[in-house]
Parts: C-alpha cells; structure tokens; sequence
C-alpha cells in the first residue's frame, strides 16, 4: 500500500520544499518559486530573517517554558510593543493563544461571558457573515460562512446566524450598486429586529474578507455606520483580523482604515509573520472588569504565550517597525493592481481585481457578464495554482465553494518590482492556460 507521507490527505502538487528566504521558496529539486501569498498571508517580513531566529533562540535558552499567566520578561517585550506601538488605544487587554482560530474563540467566549456577567444570559448569539472564515475548530467552522471547510461537519457543527457579506460586484441590486451599502445596512437592520437584539451577544466579522472572499471590501460608509447600528441595539463588534491585521491593508489594522472601535479585536498571522504559532484576542476593560466582576475564569492554552513565540513576535513587529515596512504595504499593492489591470483587467474570465494594500484578490469566472463561475468539480483555482508553482509563483487560492474561483495575492512587503512583475506574469499565463483547457 502507498504510504501518503504528507499532508493527511493526499494532494496532488508533488512539490518539497527545503527552505525559504525573503520572498522565495527553494524545492529539493532545486527550483526557486516567488512567494505571492506569504504562505497563508503570513510572511510580511519575509522568510528567514536572522534577529528572529537570535530572538527565539535566546528565548527558549531563558525560559523554554513558563506557564502562560505568569509574566517574564519575553512577554513583557511583547506586551510593551503591542500597546506602545500597535493597539487601539481602547484595547487595553490582552489574551494570547496559539493562533486565529484558537483567538476567535477566546473572543467568543469573553463576548458571551461578558454578556453573562451583565447578567443577559439570553444574549447568546453571534451574529456571522455569509461569507466569512474565522478558523478550523468545531466552532469557528460552523459558525463562518465558509461551505467548503465545513462538509461532513454539517450535521455536528453549530448553524451560522448571519447577515449578508457586503460583495459590490455581486450586489443583488446590480453590480455596483449605488445602493448597496443602504441594501447591506438594511439587511443588518432586519437581521437584528428578527432575532431581536437582546437575544445577541456580538457580531464577529472580518471588516475585509481574507480568502473566504479574497478582499471583498464593503461599500464606502458601510462599517461605520454599522457600529452605530450594533451600538445602538448593545452588540458586541468583534473584529477578525487575523489576516488584515499588522499592516496588511495599509493601516496597522483594517478597523483603523474604516473609523470604527471594535469591543474586541483578533490576530494571528502577521502578528508572527510565520516565525511563531501566535495569535491575541484584544479587549477593552469594561469586558474585562465585568468578567472578571462576575468571577468568571479566562483559561489559558498550555501553550499561549510561549516565551519563544512572544520572542519572535516583538522582533518581527520591531522590524516592521523600524525598517517602515507598513509604509511600503500602499504603493506595492498599487502597482501590483496596475500591473494586473494592465495584464488582465480586461480578460473575459476575470470578474473582479480587488484589494487594499498588499490583500488582493483576483475573481475568476465562466462568464464575465452573468458573473457566472466555472462549474465546481473543474476546480479551476486549484489548476490555477498548480501552474503558477509550476512557473516558479506561488498564489493563494481562495473562496468558499458557494463564490469560488477566487486567486489571493498577499505577498511579503518587502518585495520588489521583480517579484511584482513576475507574480502578475505568472498569474496571467495560469489564468490562460486553465481557461483554455477548460
Ligand atoms: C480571517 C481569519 N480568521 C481566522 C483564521 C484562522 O486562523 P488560524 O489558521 O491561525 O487558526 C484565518 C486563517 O486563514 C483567517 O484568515
């Protein structure tokens, strides 16, 4: 019988990859692919980065491990940077675990809990979105709208309880609608006033899709006034940032760029940049203080906050820092929209090229007008990333099974013109080629 060595199931790219450095991935076979996607939109500094291997290695020297509540000095490093430099001032707490997943739970649980210690028991539902992904525990996958990472779970997992993802493109008003924000508002509004607001304890988004939609920005104005709407009816507004966060959209977080507070915010990803398994759930003192008020626990992961993830944390957020490399995240991303409209803006099978700062997202279809996908079992992102590692670029794919055909680009924000024209190339060839096959 064939061993399948790895992953779990058995794939069918047929790649090793030996190491990494900067933006690139180098095969055994000796092939060197650019990294369009920073792994999973991870990688900002880029890859291999020797003050966070120094970092962590005089971590795990001190204190290879301390049980998470305790403070040392690895985390304190972090804890500082984090407020000094990074959060929202309003976010004053600070909760770590082992990445996204894991922190959107923990967020879950303080917005119920917080409920609770208000004692609204009944304030009990978190309100997700159609399309949305907030992670891969039994509950994340149920909860976000996410169809494809959650088949053969349906019967277990809990039912989502969502409101509309504002799409501009796909709007049931008409593409761009002028009224769309209105549309998605009003759809908040209705969803509220069914369930009723005091049986509804948060709402958890994403304020930019990350690969359940590849960048879907909603309409202008569309955020803020929905914090108004959530504020005025006393719901929680939980920010997914696990992809967007740390200065991948152009602003150290996507909340920031819309003007709106959330109660509680998520990251995960760049917060590491791929150097630690680290994720945080940030949270103002009113949630903190009624909770712990009440007398209610917030248990830790065996393996939160782990002195060599916090290490490699504050370096990676140090380098961005001081290297200016937020500031490089706006005109790269520009020009990498310019290169893809002058490359394939007017390709019949791309719907849609989005994105905001280095989050870009590339819509692929059958029919440009009708906007009508490629039939499922084609899996065309899927060949389409296969010929792009093929041409030497990894892309990302992206979308839920229901939108799909969805190619994510979320390259490190070091890269150059180079790796811009290379990626846009590559993506254009793959595109051709699978939809000439097909
Ligand atoms: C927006 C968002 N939330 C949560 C997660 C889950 O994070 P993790 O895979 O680190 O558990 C992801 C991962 O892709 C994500 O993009």
């Amino acid at each position: 019988m064939e061993l399948v060595k790895w992953p779990f199931l058995k794939q069918s790219w047929g790649i090793e990859f030996e190491r990494s450095e900067g933006a690139y991935l180098y095969t055994k076979d000796g092939r060197k692919v650019l990294d369009a996607a920073g792994g999973a939109i991870v990688s900002n500094i880029g890859y291999g980065r020797e003050e966070v291997a120094e970092a962590i290695a005089k971590a795990v020297k001190n204190n290879s491990y301390i049980l998470p509540p305790f403070l040392t000095p690895e985390r304190e490093a972090l804890l500082d940077e984090l407020r000094e430099y990074w959060l929202p001032s309003h976010l004053t707490r600070i909760h770590l675990s082992s990445g996204g997943s894991e922190a959107n739970e923990s967020a879950v649980k303080l917005a119920i809990q917080y409920q609770n210690s208000r004692g609204k028991p009944e304030k009990n539902i978190i309100l997700t979105r159609s399309l949305s992904y907030h992670g891969t525990t039994l509950n994340m996958s149920g909860i976000s709208g996410h169809q494809a990472r959650k088949r053969g779970l349906e019967s277990y997992v809990p039912k989502p309880i969502t409101i509309e993802t504002p799409y501009p493109l796909r709007c049931p008003l008409g593409k761009y609608h002028p009224e769309a924000k209105d549309y998605y508002l009003d759809d908040l509004k209705k969803t509220i006033e069914r369930l009723g607001s005091n049986n509804i304890a948060a709402l958890l988004m994403e304020p930019i899709n990350g690969s359940s939609g590849g960048a879907i920005a909603p309409p202008e104005g569309y955020w803020i006034e929905a914090q108004e709407i959530l504020r005025a009816n006393d719901i929680l507004l939980i920010a997914d940032e696990v992809m967007t966060g740390f200065g991948r959209v152009g602003s150290d977080f996507a909340s920031n760029l819309y003007g709106i507070e959330p109660d509680i915010l998520i990251a995960g990803k760049g917060m590491g940049g791929g150097y630690a398994a680290i994720g945080g759930t940030y949270s103002t003192d009113k949630i903190a203080d009624s909770i712990q008020n009440a007398g209610y626990e917030v248990m830790f992961h065996t393996f939160a906050a782990l002195p060599q993830s916090c290490a490699a944390s504050a370096e990676v957020l140090r380098i961005l820092r001081e290297e200016k490399l937020c500031e490089r995240v706006n005109p790269l991303g520009d020009k990498i929209l310019q290169n893809l409209y002058s490359e394939i803006g007017q390709h019949p099978n791309v719907a849609e090229i989005r994105g905001k700062g280095l989050l870009i997202g590339i819509e692929i279809v059958e029919d440009k007008n009708s906007l009508i996908p490629f039939d499922e079992s084609k899996k065309i992102t899927g060949q389409i990333m296969q010929k792009g590692l093929e041409r030497g670029v990894f892309l990302y794919p992206g979308g839920t099974g229901t939108y799909r055909d969805i190619i994510c680009l979320g390259p490190a924000y070091t890269i150059g013109d180079t790796e811009i024209k290379l990626m846009v190339e590559v993506l254009r060839d793959s595109i051709n080629d699978v939809v000439r096959d097909n």
